[in-house]
């Protein structure tokens, strides 16, 4: 058998392959689907309307918007205020600004998100045996000093992230109680937008408790899960959810955005939501 030295790491200019298989589809297609959802979610937080739908005794509240912390006295606020005191009067104030840190934190710092955008945005690396840009390949840092350690957080966004899953699903029960027609309380009811805030909410549980921090929580420090039937049960669920993690996170990121716009064209009449039972 013949042997030839190869000398790592071997120079490639940027793109450089001997692949023949179509490798740049999937940093594409993530870099397409990030941006459009990062580009419809700025827009929907400025626009500070149209996130709650209570027309025809139906209760809808946009995600993107959920927990309401401050808004209209008839919206499902958390604070008795419209606004907080404290913000500057010269800036818009939108309630979507003061949540929405959170599942985005969660998102960015997220270790499947990491490996996909890493490529697709700054192509680092671009994807397996294709050249890297010379100027990163030579001083490699990794995720060990700034900016990128910070990326460590993760471990700690999970808490609010799950809360923000519990609200959510809270939000869905919600929308199952309508007002009655004579105004007199409410009644039990499904609507096209019930299914719609629930199946959001289970799509995020879906991912947030896929987690690998929460894989970790539930059971990873134990070296045997014998004995704890409940942990043991609990650990096999999320190492169920984690191992389709990416399906998740794709699928819930669609579902919530469009959660958001199906609210939003309620609110703007674009149609109206349709009352199971
Ligand atoms: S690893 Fe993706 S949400 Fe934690």
């Amino acid at each position: 058998m013949s042997h030839a030295d190869l000398r790592l790491p071997q120079v490639q200019k940027l793109g450089q392959t001997s692949r023949t298989d179509v490798w740049w589809l999937q940093p594409l297609v993530v870099l397409l689907g990030l941006s459009a959802f990062g580009v419809y979610a700025t827009w929907a937080a400025f626009q500070a309307r149209d996130y709650f739908y209570h027309t025809g005794g139906a209760h809808y509240l946009s995600p993107f918007y959920s927990p309401l912390l401050y808004g209209a006295p008839h919206e499902p606020r958390w604070i008795d205020a419209t606004l907080p005191s404290w913000w500057p009067s010269w800036m818009p104030f939108s309630a979507a600004f003061l949540i929405l840190a959170g599942p985005g934190a969660m998102r960015f710092t997220c270790y499947y998100y990491r490996g996909a955008y890493y490529k697709a945005f700054w192509a680092d690396p671009i994807s397996c045996s294709v050249g890297e840009p010379k100027f990163r390949g030579e001083k490699y840092r990794g995720e060990y000093r700034l900016p990128l350690i910070l990326q460590n957080i993760h471990r700690y966004v999970f808490y609010p992230a799950a809360a923000f899953v519990i609200v959510l699903f809270y939000d869905a029960f919600r929308a199952m109680w309508f007002t009655r027609p004579d105004g007199n309380g409410t009644e039990f009811g499904v609507g096209v937008g019930t299914l719609v805030l629930l199946l959001n909410a289970t799509l995020l549980g879906g991912y947030t408790f896929g987690c690998h921090c929460a894989r970790h929580q539930i059971g990873g420090y134990l070296d045997r899960m014998a004995g704890r039937p409940i942990r043991t049960a609990c650990y096999t669920c999320v190492s169920w959810l984690n191992k389709r993690h990416m399906g998740w996170a794709w699928v819930s990121l669609v579902w919530v955005g469009w959660s958001d716009a199906y609210v939003r064209l309620l609110c703007k009449g674009v149609f109206t939501d349709f009352r199971i039972f």
